[in-house]
């Protein structure tokens, strides 16, 4: 039961990304131009990753957690909290970390434009949810 009504919902992330990835390309310049815009001081963090090595590594990680999520109907939680405190050491806080999966939700929602579902909305909402609950953890 519970997963029937959780297929839906993930799905609806799923193909979001998809469509994300179909609309862009490779979204990653898109994503961290987003994310420079709204952090201009983060920019300095990454002055080392000079080929976007790094940053497409972090996006990547990322894309598989929300997948992950995606595919279980829940987070692993064991993994999500060992790169968020990871990141203490560059001074990205819990709510900063979060930051990065709202970026990600706001370049598909923006791409996909009249596609975008409610039921994308509503799962993105969830999984959102989901991860500022787990910043305390
Ligand atoms: C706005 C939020 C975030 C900022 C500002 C940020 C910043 C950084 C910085 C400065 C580094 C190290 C760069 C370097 O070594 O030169 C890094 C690495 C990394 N970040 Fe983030 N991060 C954020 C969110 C996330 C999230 C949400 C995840 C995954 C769920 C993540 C996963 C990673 C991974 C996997 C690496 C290591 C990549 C590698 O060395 O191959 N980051 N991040």
């Amino acid at each position: 039961m519970e997963t029937v009504k959780l297929t839906p919902m993930s799905s609806a992330i799923a193909t979001s990304l998809e469509f994300l990835v179909r609309e862009l390309g490779d979204p990653q310049t898109r994503i961290y131009e987003r994310l420079y815009r709204q952090h201009p001081e983060v920019q300095s963090l990454f002055v080392l990753d000079a080929d976007g090595g790094v940053r497409g590594s972090m996006l990547q990680t990322t894309l598989e957690t929300i997948l992950d999520y995606a595919s279980k109907g829940r987070l692993d939680l064991v993994s999500l909290g060992a790169w968020r405190s990871h990141h203490l050491a560059y001074e990205v806080d819990a709510e900063l970390f979060t930051r990065f999966f709202v970026i990600i939700r706001d370049c598909a929602k923006d791409s996909l434009g009249s596609d975008w579902s409610t039921e994308m909305e509503t799962a993105w909402q969830d999984l959102l949810v989901q991860v500022r609950a787990s910043e305390a953890a």
